[in-house]
């Protein structure tokens, strides 16, 4: 390219017009000043946790509801809220937020006392110490503190998953070695179904109070939307209808507010980069299309290698067949393409759990048929909107080096 032609290229985009103000309202992080239709849950979570001003303890919290439904937002909003009536009535409260999902976060039950330990100023080796000499350690540290601490462990379904569910029976035992402090446990779930699968023991004492979240409604998603869309653009650029329709999306499933201010920015960024007057409700379509398209994108990527190389199989198969396709025949292709790529091909009984993953994962539909007197076999069909297939294919080559 020319140096003027990328000259101008830049000179263009200097003076294009943008629709945002600002985008930060839109991020998911961001904290907005109000939080609407949640005064309920902030009040529950309030009453539950106000004994800590008269130095009492409170109870442990489970909180639970799907994505999107403000619960990381509503816990840190109630936290800060009252971190700043404590420090002005020099009431002693230490506060500590762990997203357990995050990639930094702790991945055995050593590393997380270690990495809470650390949060009250006290190093302890990240490896070589027995675990009860961690706990030991970490409960001195609480007690020293003479406070009431309330740890929060968001996204605990993710930190059980790693480490089992003991972490939690021996943190809501420590007050019976504390005399001087209390440690108090607020568990946040986006997984509804986790607390079934904890020991009775453990989840009783979690949920000493339980609260769920609610799924919004299309409504009330539109209410959180205006309040941010109201900062984050400029007057003007919004088509009529263009909140309402994004509300309406994220509400289909189920109400997650992420997904509608992830639909709002992403439409934005559409209508922005064709030069558009506004945003308008067609750029909210494509919108939904692209974040689905890289939502199956980013799943195909993460998986390992044998799952993309059974994926291969039924792309290929599928491709030849125009409609539905065999375990069998899946399985054999599965085992040539393995031979190409060099991989040690897993048993058909492996591959079959990896079609169930699939199915789990809604990238296809899984139907057993019977064939009489030959058995049983199952028939895959894609779940994947065709669309997305040449590019998904074209990846897993990359991915396999196939091509
Ligand atoms: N009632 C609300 N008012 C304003 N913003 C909200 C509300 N509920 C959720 N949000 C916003 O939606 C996004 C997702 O909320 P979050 O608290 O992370 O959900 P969860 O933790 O339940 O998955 C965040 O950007 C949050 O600020
Ligand atoms: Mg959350």
């Amino acid at each position: 390219m020319k140096k003027k032609v990328l000259g101008d290229f830049f000179q263009d985009f200097l003076s294009k017009k943008s629709f945002f103000l600002d985008k930060k309202p839109l991020q998911s992080s961001h904290t907005p000043e109000t939080i609407p239709h949640r005064d309920k849950e902030i009040k529950q979570i309030a009453n539950i946790l106000a004994p800590i001003l008269k130095l009492q303890k409170p109870s442990n919290i489970f909180i639970y509801g799907k994505t999107g439904t403000g619960k990381t937002l509503t816990i840190k909003y109630i936290t800060k809220t009252l971190l700043e009536t404590t420090n002005t009535k020099n009431v002693p409260l230490k506060v500590v937020y762990l997203n357990c999902k995050l990639k930094r976060a702790a991945d055995t039950e050593y590393r997380l006392i270690a990495q809470i330990t650390r949060e009250f100023g006290k190093a302890i080796p990240p490896t070589g110490l027995p675990t009860d000499e961690v706990y030991r350690l970490f409960t001195n540290v609480v007690e020293k503190q003479n406070q009431t601490t309330l740890l929060i462990l968001d996204e605990i379904d993710q930190l059980i998953k790693k480490t089992g569910d003991d972490v939690l029976y021996n943190l809501t035992r420590m007050n019976e070695e504390l005399k001087n402090s209390q440690i108090s446990l607020i568990g946040v779930s986006n997984d509804l179904q986790f607390a079934e699968h904890l020991d009775p023991r453990v989840r009783s004492s979690l949920s000493e109070e339980e609260i769920v979240f609610p799924p919004y409604n299309a409504l009330q998603i539109q209410d959180i939307l205006k309040q941010r869309a109201n900062k984050a653009f400029k007057e003007g650029s919004l088509e009529q209808g263009v909140i309402e329709k994004c509300s309406a999306y994220a509400a289909r499933e189920h109400g997650d507010s992420r997904r509608a201010l992830e639909l709002l920015r992403v439409a934005g960024e559409i209508a922005e980069r064709n030069d558009c007057d506004k945003v308008g409700l067609k750029h909210v379509d494509e919108a939904d299309k692209k974040i689905e398209n890289d939502k199956i994108f980013n799943i195909v990527k993460a998986q390992p290698k044998q799952f993309q190389t059974t994926l291969y199989a039924i792309l290929s198969l599928e491709q030849e067949t125009k409609g539905f396709v065999f375990t069998g025949e899946v399985y054999e292709l599965y085992k040539q393409l393995c031979f190409k790529t060099s991989l040690t091909p897993l048993t058909q009984r492996r591959v079959s759990d990896i079609l169930a993953e699939f199915d789990m994962l809604g990238m296809i539909n899984t139907r057993v048929i019977s064939k009489g007197r030959y058995g049983r076999t199952r028939e895959i069909s894609l779940a994947i909107p065709s669309s997305s297939l040449p590019q998904i294919k074209k990846t897993l080559e990359e991915e396999l080096t196939l091509s």
